[in-house]
């Protein structure tokens, strides 16, 4: 990378600078973390802060239904995660007084159909092997706790231990978090660059400047690979995976469902507030950014089959998000073979349930240089290996 820098911001603190490329939950929940500890840092995001997958998630917390064979290793990292979920809330909420809007009823498989109910049975056999506590229910069973599931729906699962948050609320809170910590948020501001000299990562360029750092921390979701600078065996092959959502309005004082629902091609994901969201169509459609009529009738028709009440429902707001999908749909965490840059990007499915983690060990790898062993398997390397072996962060 050979463009010459108009200016240089030096840092004078002990701790080491740090500018991270991406204000999405992971950008901004790593840099409260590392403001907090004495770090200088700057958040750099080509928008608002926290308005791309951050905003667009559903924010289920659900490691247990929606694990899928062969992922060993993702699932003992989102058990990690969940299991972090309730104290990073309180700490977050007590930091901050922003509520999370984090719901603990549970969350509910169901089969739409007697058909659906052989498959349910097979998944849910898969998870218990897995040793994961989840329950079998009869329809009749499930609607006892759901009054409002369709009749035709024949069986259920139920997991106690899939939790949500309002993932808006949680940007809200990092944000707050993150500036009274201490850190610089720039929003509007496209890094257009990182700068590599003698494989170190010194810095970022923006509007045609260097803003030097000790660190970069890129964490720029479905983004992270289109950043210019680096070699081709520190950019983490990460590609935008396209989902519709949409949203209904219900009296919060007479909700349809307190439970996350999962049907057939379907999640429902009730607020306290009213809101209840449908999603997500998976589209490999790049940035893609359009509504369709097919996508949205294809969730209101899922919806409406396991809880026709939504009929009734106002559409309260319709939105795409791109998930930042790795090649093995796996997050990438932590050091690169580029000394100095640090990458947290790719969670996929589960930026939302993952950030706890995700904060706490890369926040702790800035700082120390520990790799903690849940997020080794996690390296950027695994997609390299004819790459030089990765380095740790500032350490000389
Ligand atoms: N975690 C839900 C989704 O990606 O649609």
């Amino acid at each position: 990378m050979s463009m010459a820098p108009t200016t240089f911001i030096h840092s004078g603190a002990s701790r080491p600078s740090v500018a991270i490329i991406g204000g999405g939950i992971c950008g901004l929940g790593i840099g409260w973390r590392l403001a907090a500890a004495g770090c200088r840092v700057d958040v750099f995001d080509k928008g608002e802060a926290g308005h791309e997958a951050s905003w667009a998630a559903a924010g289920m917390l659900a490691a247990q239904v929606e694990t899928e064979p062969g992922e060993d290793a993702l699932l003992a990292l989102n058990l990690e995660s969940q299991a972090a979920w309730p104290a990073f809330a309180t700490e977050l909420q007590g930091v901050t007084g922003v509520d999370l809007g984090y719901r603990d009823e549970g969350t509910l498989v169901v089969a739409a159909h007697r058909d659906d109910a052989a498959e349910l049975r097979n998944t849910y056999e898969f998870q218990c092997g897995l040793g994961l506590d989840l329950t079998w229910l009869t329809g009749g069973q499930a609607r006892r706790m759901a009054p409002h599931l369709a009749p035709a729906v024949s069986a259920a699962v139920y997991s106690q231990k899939d939790h949500q948050v309002d993932n808006r609320q949680l940007v809200t809170a990092l944000r707050k978090a993150f500036l009274d910590a201490g850190g610089s948020l720039h929003e509007h501001k496209t890094v257009d660059a990182i700068e590599v000299a003698d494989n170190r990562a010194r810095g970022v360029f923006v509007d045609g400047a260097l803003h030097e750092a000790d660190i970069v921390l890129l964490a720029a979701g479905a983004w992270s690979y289109d950043i210019d600078g680096l070699p081709s065996f520190a950019r983490p092959p990460v590609r935008p995976l396209k989902g519709q959502v949409i949203s209904l309005r219900m009296d919060p004082r007479a909700p349809i469902i307190d439970h996350v629902l999962w049907g057939p091609d379907i999640y429902i994901v009730p607020r306290r507030d009213g809101t209840l969201i449908l999603g997500a169509t998976v589209e490999d459609k790049g940035f893609d950014r359009d509504l369709t009529a097919g996508g949205i009738y294809r969730l209101l028709e899922a919806a409406w089959e396991i809880l026709p009440q939504i009929e009734e429902l106002p559409v309260k707001e319709m939105w795409v998000g791109f998930r930042p999908t790795s090649r093995d749909d796996a997050p990438i965490l932590g050091p690169t073979p580029v000394e100095g840059l640090v990458v947290a990007t790719g969670h996929h499915r589960n930026g939302v349930l993952l950030a706890p983690l995700t904060i706490d060990a890369v926040s702790a790898f800035v700082l120390d240089g520990d790799i903690r062993s849940a997020i080794q398997p996690f390296g950027i390397d695994r997609f390299y290996a004819n790459a030089s072996p990765r380095v740790a962060g500032v350490k000389e």
